[in-house]
C-alpha cells in the first residue's frame, strides 16, 4: 500500500478524527464527494462523531466524474484532510466520518442503488451541483427535455441522474415495505430541498402515480442553507496542505476558516446532532438561503464576470481594487439586504461586512473563473429574483444591472485583450444561437433576456431597466469592466 494518511505519521499540530471510527455504521448516503462536502458536511459529521460519539457515518458515492479520487480516498481507509486557511492562522484537520465509498463506474449502478436502498441508510445528501437536478429553475420542475431524465426515465432501473437514482432506490424501499429516506439537499439553490422535491415527484409521477404518492407522504425534503468558500483544489493548495500534514493528500481541500450550516428541522427518521458542531436546526431555511444567494453568492457573481473581465484571476484580488470592493458592498447592503425579510435580530450590514473580509482573504485562492461557470444556473436566484423586488418597487437597482452586464459580455466568449474565453455552461448552445448575428449591446441584451429558463418572461418587459441593461453592456464594452465599476460609481456619487 502507498504511504498515505492514514499509514504514515502526521505533523504533530494536525487534528485527528478523536473517535473510534470502528464504531461508525453507513447511516447517510452523500451524492457529490467534491471538495465543497469535504470542507462542509463532512468535516461537521466528523466533529459531532468526535463530540458524541454516535455511529452517524457516510457512504460517498461520486455519480459523473471523480473516479480517482474515490479510489484514493479507499486506499487512505476513507480518511481525508482539510486545511483551514487564513493568512496568519492555519489549522489541518482530519476527517474521520466516511465509511465506506461507491462510484457506479467502480462498482456498478446496481451496488450504488443497493446501497441507497439499505434501511440502515436513513439520509441522502446532495451536493451535485445546481445542473445535477435536472430542473428548468425558473419554473422549478423537472426539465422533461434533459437527456438524462429521458435516458432515465425509458430505463429507470438503471439511472444516470441524481434524480433518477433517488426515485429508483425509494422505489425498491416503497416495494420491500421499508421506510424511506430523508433527502437533503447542500447545494446553493434557492430552496434547495424543495427543488428536489419537486423534481423527484415529477419524475416519479412519470413513472407510477402509487410511487409519486407514497414519496408525496413519506419522504421528507429538509432545506438547508450552507456556507463555505471551498476552492476547487490547486497544484499551489496541494503543496501549501501537503507540508502543513507532512505528506501530500490527494483528497485533501482547503478551505476559509468561516462555516456555517442552517437546517430546517425535518427528518423522516433519525438525525445526527451537527448542532454541537456548530449547525443550526431552525424551522424555516428560506430567509437565510436567500440572504446567503442574494448577498454572498450574488456579490461573488458580480465579481466573477466583472473581475475575470477586468483581467482579476482571484476573488481576493478584486478586493484588493477599491472599486470593486466598493461596488460589492454596495450590491450587497442597497440592492440585496433590502429584498430580504430576517428574523428578528439579524444584523445584515454586520453579515456584509464579514463577507467582504472573507473575500479579502488572501490565503484563499478562489478563481473568478471557477465562480463565473454555470451563469445561467445561478442567475435566477442570485439576481433576479432581487431585480424583481425591486421592480416592484420602483427602485434602482445600478449594481444588479452591472453584474448583469458582465455576464452577458463574458458569455459572448470574448475576453477584453481579444483572447477567446472557454464558457462553461450547461445551456451554452442555447446562449450560443441566441447570440448568432448579436453585435451592439441592444441585440445582446435583447437575445439573452429573452431565454425564458434563466429571466422568466417578466424582466425584458421592463422598459426602463432594458435600457439600462444596454447601456451597462454598452459600458463594459466600450470601457472594459474596471471602466465599467468605476464609471458606476462616479454616476451614483455624482
Ligand atoms: N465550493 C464552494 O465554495 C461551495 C460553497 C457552498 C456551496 N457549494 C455547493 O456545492 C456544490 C458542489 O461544489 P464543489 O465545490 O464541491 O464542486 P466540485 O466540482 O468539487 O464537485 C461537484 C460534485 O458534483 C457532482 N456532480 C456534478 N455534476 C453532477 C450531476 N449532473 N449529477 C450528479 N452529480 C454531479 C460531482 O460528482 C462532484 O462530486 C456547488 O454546486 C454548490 O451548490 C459549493
Amino acid at each position: 500500500m502507498s504511504k498515505n494518511i492514514s499509514n504514515e505519521p502526521l505533523k504533530a499540530s494536525v487534528i485527528q478524527p478523536g473517535f473510534d471510527r470502528s464504531g461508525l455504521t453507513s447511516r447517510i448516503v452523500h451524492l457529490g464527494f467534491g471538495a465543497f462536502h469535504r470542507a462542509h458536511q463532512g468535516l461537521y459529521t466528523s466533529e459531532m462523531l468526535a463530540l458524541t460519539g454516535s455511529d452517524w457515518g457516510i457512504c460517498e458515492i461520486n455519480l459523473f466524474g471523480g473516479e480517482e479520487l474515490i479510489k484514493q480516498l479507499r486506499q487512505q481507509d476513507h480518511l481525508y484532510s482539510v486545511l483551514e486557511k487564513d493568512a496568519a492562522n492555519p489549522v489541518v484537520k482530519i476527517s474521520g466520518a466516511v465509511t465506506e465509498s461507491l462510484h457506479p463506474e467502480l462498482d456498478g449502478k446496481q451496488a450504488v442503488l443497493a446501497k441507497m436502498a439499505d434501511p440502515e441508510i436513513e439520509i441522502v445528501s446532495l451536493t451535485i451541483t445546481e445542473k445535477g437536478y435536472c430542473a428548468d429553475l425558473s419554473t422549478g420542475h423537472l426539465d422533461s427535455n434533459n437527456g438524462l431524465i429521458k435516458a432515465d426515465l425509458s430505463h429507470p432501473s438503471e439511472p444516470q441522474s441524481a434524480i433518477g437514482y433517488i426515485v429508483e432506490a425509494l422505489r425498491i424501499r416503497k416495494e420491500n415495505g421499508d421506510k424511506p429516506f430523508t433527502v437533503m439537499s447542500c447545494d446553493n439553490i434557492q430552496g434547495n430541498s424543495h427543488v428536489a422535491r419537486q423534481v423527484v415527484l415529477d419524475y416519479a409521477a412519470e413513472l407510477n402515480s402509487d410511487l409519486h404518492d407514497w414519496i408525496e407522504s413519506e419522504v421528507t425534503f429538509p432545506c438547508t442553507m450552507v456556507d463555505r468558500i471551498v476552492p476547487a483544489i490547486t497544484e499551489e493548495s496541494s503543496a501549501a496542505l501537503a507540508e502543513q500534514l507532512g505528506i501530500a493528500d490527494p483528497c485533501g481541500i482547503v478551505c476559509e476558516p468561516f462555516r456555517q450550516w442552517v437546517i430546517e428541522d425535518n427528518f423522516v427518521s433519525g438525525r445526527p446532532d451537527w448542532g454541537v458542531a456548530g449547525a443550526t436546526f431552525v424551522e424555516d431555511v428560506i430567509p437565510f438561503e436567500n440572504m446567503k444567494l442574494r448577498m454572498l453568492n450574488g456579490s461573488h457573481s458580480f465579481l466573477a464576470y466583472l473581475g475575470f473581465l477586468g483581467g482579476f484571476k482571484y476573488i481576493y484580488q478584486t478586493m484588493a481594487d477599491k472599486d470593486y470592493r466598493t461596488a460589492a458592498h454596495k450590491l450587497m447592503t442597497d440592492e440585496q439586504a433590502t429584498t430580504l425579510s430576517m428574523p428578528e435580530g439579524t444584523d445584515l450590514t454586520a453579515y456584509a461586512n464579514l463577507l467582504i473580509n472573507r473575500f479579502a482573504n488572501t490565503a484563499i485562492a478562489h478563481e473568478t473563473y471557477q465562480i463565473a461557470t454555470d451563469g445561467s444556473q445561478k442567475l435566477p436566484q442570485r439576481m433576479c429574483e432581487s431585480l424583481r423586488y425591486h421592480f416592484a418597487k420602483g427602485n434602482s437597482v445600478t449594481w444588479l444591472t452591472l453584474g448583469l452586464a458582465g455576464w452577458m459580455v463574458y458569455v459572448g466568449e470574448k475576453d477584453e485583450r481579444g483572447g477567446s474565453i472557454e464558457v462553461r455552461d450547461p445551456m451554452l448552445s442555447e446562449i450560443r444561437s441566441q447570440l448568432a448575428g448579436a453585435k451592439s449591446p441592444e441585440q445582446i441584451v435583447k437575445a439573452l433576456l429573452s431565454i425564458e429558463q434563466i429571466f422568466g418572461t417578466d424582466i425584458k418587459q421592463n422598459q426602463a431597466f432594458v435600457e439600462q441593461l444596454i447601456q451597462a453592456v454598452a459600458n463594459v464594452k466600450e470601457l472594459g469592466a474596471r471602466g465599467a465599476v468605476a464609471a458606476a460609481l462616479a454616476k451614483q456619487t455624482n
